[in-house]
């Protein structure tokens, strides 16, 4: 069994710095190996884990598309899709990396997105962690390219505007029937306090419990020199927080002994 968690929210919110900090919270409690996905056709979610990704599945599924000949002779589609996905899956200590790239390119790569991801489901399924670094928006779970989630984490800034979208975010999911066990919501950004009116739009859609990430120098100061997230110190207070959510939501559930 494969846990899966997707981290999502508006766009320059946080979402590659949280979906780091799973993957460094998983490794440090050594709940591996872990599949980190960069679902988000910007990819940064590598630089985040200190890692270069080369490959993304967007190139496999053009060229399949592109050139059904390419697929060679006594080989499934199905069969060529898994072998291409595991090809483009980059090794790392305790986590490997996929890349999605672009969702879509110019024409219709409906019947490729239908035998990729039953490719991804069969790929999670060997990684008893899934961590899904999403893009703005919610694409990939409106293209129904996410199969059901174990953990939504809904992050955004501390402000009214970006807690609204948030719950429009999570009301989106729900008309989709995306199957979400659990979600958190994550008020990234604060300095002390999120505002009572961001906490208020929270707790009106049901989602009261936010957990609050501070505003942190040291996060700023690696995005801007380029050293992953990956590493931050062990005492770091954003670190900690999101430790935290792991232990309780993600590991308390799932390590049998
Ligand atoms: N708690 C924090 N304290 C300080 N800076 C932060 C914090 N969290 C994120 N940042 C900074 O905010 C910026 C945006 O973060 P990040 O790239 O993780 O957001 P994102 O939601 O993934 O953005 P995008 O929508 O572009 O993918 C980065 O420069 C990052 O360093
Ligand atoms: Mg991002």
């Amino acid at each position: 069994m494969s846990y899966s968690i997707a981290v999502t929210g508006k766009g320059g919110v946080g979402k590659t710095a949280v979906g780091a900090l799973i993957v460094r919270a998983l490794l440090d409690a050594q709940a591996t190996p872990i599949l980190a996905v960069d679902a988000d056709p910007n990819l940064n979610f590598d630089a985040a884990l200190g890692v270069q990704a080369l490959d993304t599945v967007g190139e496999i599924r053009e060229l399949a598309t592109a050139d059904r000949e390419g697929i060679p002779a006594g080989m499934s589609t199905s069969e060529y899709f898994d072998y291409q996905v595991r090809m483009a899956l980059l090794e790392a200590h305790g986590f490997d990396l996929l890349a999605m790239g672009r969702p879509e390119g110019p024409g219709c790569y409906c019947a490729a997105n239908h035998v990729l991801r039953l490719a991804m489901d069969r790929l999670t399924d060997s990684y008893p962690y899934t961590v899904m670094d999403c893009e703005a928006g919610m694409e990939h779970l409106s293209r129904r390219t996410t199969r059901d989630l174990d953990l939504l984490v809904v992050v955004t800034d501390p402000t009214v505007r970006g807690a609204q979208t948030l719950v429009r975010v999570m009301e989106l999911t729900a008309e989709l029937g995306t199957k979400v066990r659990d979600t958190q919501a994550i008020v990234n950004r604060v300095r002390g306090h999120a505002p009572e009116a961001v906490r208020e739009v929270l707790a009106q859609a049901g989602l009261g419990q936010a957990l609050e990430l501070p505003e942190d120098e040291e996060i700023m100061r690696r995005d801007a020199v380029g050293e992953p997230l990956r590493e931050l110190p062990a005492d770091n207070p954003v670190l900690s927080v999101i430790r935290g959510l792991v232990e309780e939501k993600v590991l308390s559930g799932t390590i049998a002994t």
